[in-house]
């Protein structure tokens, strides 16, 4: 009761991972949220893994009056019909990685898509914690409004080990730290979403 938008539907949240790696951890991240959604974990939400990998590097000779190549208008359309959207990405060089920012930069052509989503991220990587914090900057112009608490920062290397050889997530803290991650993207989403109803 009162976690589903107008129409009683679910929150539809689109996934982009930054890793195209086979056992990412950060996908892992990914499914272990979608699962929370898939079994009523987090109730009242869907989500997505959108692939961003097939996208073109970003070129505005692709734009023709101002219609984009078809894999970029799906992946645009996902976006504009998404409620929110779930981030999960390592930081490569203290940074985003290209295969987001690669999206990131195809959504926000007129008519930038991001405009008023609602987000969270997670990270997992080594250390560093710049490629969240320079997400939040690109997200200020593109005007998503990322969720400030919980942060999630994953030190994927040191022990004890919280993925397995596929990359899936073992660890209980984390697996409820997540939960509590989706319950506030979730909250806020409800939040804005109401807010604009008339
Ligand atoms: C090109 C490259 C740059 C990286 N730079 C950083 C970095 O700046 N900070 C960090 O903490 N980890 C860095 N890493 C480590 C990755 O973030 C880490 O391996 C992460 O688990 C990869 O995510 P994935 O398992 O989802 O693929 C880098 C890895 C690569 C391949």
């Amino acid at each position: 009761m009162g976690s589903e938008v107008e129409g009683n539907r679910a929150i539809k949240v689109v996934a982009l991972c930054g890793s195209l790696q086979k056992t990412s951890k950060n996908r892992g991240i990914i499914r272990a949220a979608m699962k929370m959604c898939s079994e009523s974990i987090i109730r009242g939400m869907e989500m997505e893994d959108v692939n961003i990998s097939e996208l073109p590097m970003m070129n505005v000779d692709l734009e023709v009056n101002g219609t984009y190549p078809p894999v970029v208008e799906v992946f645009r359309n996902k976006i504009r019909e998404a409620d929110a959207v779930f981030f999960s990405t390592p930081d490569y060089n203290y940074s985003v990685t290209p295969l987001l920012k690669n999206a990131l930069d195809w959504a926000s052509r007129p008519p930038n898509v991001w405009a008023d989503k609602p987000a969270a991220m997670a990270s997992v990587q080594a250390t560093s914690r710049s490629g969240q914090y320079h997400l939040r900057q690109i997200g200020v112009f593109l005007d998503i409004h990322f969720i400030n608490k919980p942060e999630f920062f994953v030190n994927g290397v040191e022990p004890p080990q919280k993925f397995d050889e596929n990359g899936d997530l073992i660890d209980q803290q984390l697996r409820q730290r997540l939960q509590n991650l989706l319950l506030a993207l979730q909250a806020f989403t409800l939040r804005l979403v109401k807010g604009k109803s008339p």
